[in-house]
């Protein structure tokens, strides 16, 4: 069976890109159809400034989201990444396998590191890619699914695990990205460039998982849209607008560009998305309360789901440490 594994990181709250672009296909295709595992990425959250108490809140928040959203632990395994110390140790085996050079042109550290203009930027953020890579390889994953902006990190997972395997033996699975047929690229409302990011704080262009249906409302009427009247589907020329038609066409169905044949004006697309993205959210969002109070389920299927994982990745990761020429630890019986 094919092997999945995806995760989210937990440095902020939960965006609609992140649903549509990412945790709507687990839910709906890949939990379904193969072997999955979903996590959440906590050690990926250290890697930029971070307050502890908000990261272990967001990590929470992100388990019980995943779960509202409709991953069934009777389908697919769900746990949090610190839980499963394969991932960490596999990581330091691949930096001895990745460069330096290949770390720094990573696009999503460039662009990092350029907002800190020439301030320090912890070492993490650099070798974050290898610590991906690395909470691929360990499950043998054939599939990741992701939004569009992971695509460079999950090229590096292939590359080292060509490279491993052709230097010290073939030991892992060499994955490859999918990603859903729209909405791959979610862009933020008020700055259609650039994508709907979790961490970059510029609420008004960011719908959030859980923000309260007047408020998506509100921001989706307030979307940058671009000059012209006409609606018309064209990413390049006018991004906004082609925005909201691959979120319409995410969220209720259909194609982007013939949608936009059905509309002669923004706002009455405008009304349409609204809604459409207010009902793909409420089931999500009234099973999330309901998690909310029960919070022992939520850690439960953490602790099951964190022993399922070891489980899988142990061998894996073991037979890493031994084909790179690491001596297996005596045996405590001889
Ligand atoms: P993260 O937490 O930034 O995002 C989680 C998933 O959501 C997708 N996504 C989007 N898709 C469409 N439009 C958007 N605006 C948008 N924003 C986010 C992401 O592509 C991703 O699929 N490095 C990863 C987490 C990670 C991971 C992994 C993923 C760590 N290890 C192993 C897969 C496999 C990240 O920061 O995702």
């Amino acid at each position: 069976m094919t092997r999945v594994f995806s995760g989210v990181k937990p440095t902020g709250h939960l965006t609609l890109g992140n649903y549509l672009g990412a945790m709507r296909r687990w839910v709906v295709e890949d939990q379904h159809r193969s072997d999955a595992l979903f996590c959440v990425v906590d050690l990926h959250a250290l890697t930029v400034d971070h307050d502890p108490a908000r990261v272990r809140r967001l990590s929470r928040q992100a388990a019980s989201l995943l779960l509202a959203a409709g991953l069934d632990p009777a389908l697919c395994t769900v746990f949090v990444q610190s839980h499963v110390d394969e991932h960490a140790r596999l990581s330091y085996v691949l930096e001895c396998v990745a460069t330096d050079g290949e770390m720094r042109r990573m696009i999503q550290y460039k662009e990092k590191a350029a907002r800190e203009r020439g301030g320090s930027v912890r070492l993490s953020l650099l070798t974050y890619p290898v610590l991906m890579a690395a909470d691929i390889l360990a499950y043998g994953t054939d599939e990741v699914p992701v939004g569009h902006d992971q695509t460079q990190h999950v090229e590096l997972a292939r590359d080292l695990a060509v490279r491993f395997n052709q230097r010290y033996g073939h030991t892992f699975v060499v994955p490859r990205a999918t990603h859903p047929v729209v909405a791959a690229r979610v862009m933020n409302l008020q700055e259609p460039e650039s994508k709907m990011g979790k961490s970059d704080d510029t609420g008004p262009g960011i719908v959030y998982v859980l923000d309260e249906p007047d408020v998506v409302r509100k921001k989706v009427v307030r979307a940058v849209t671009d000059s012209g009247r006409e609606v018309v589907y064209d990413r390049e020329v006018r991004p906004g607008l082609a925005n909201l038609l691959e979120i319409l066409a995410a969220c209720a169905g259909g194609e982007p560009a013939e949608l936009a044949g059905a509309y002669d004006s923004y706002g009455a697309l405008k009304k349409d998305v609204a809604e459409a993205v207010v009902e793909a959210l409420r089931p999500v969002r009234k099973r999330h309360r309901e998690l909310c109070a029960d919070p022992g389920y939520v850690e439960g299927v953490l602790r099951d789901g964190a022993e399922r994982a070891r489980a899988m990745a142990r061998p894996t990761v073991d037979a890493a440490y031994r084909a790179i020429g690491l001596l297996p630890p005596v045996n405590a019986a001889r």
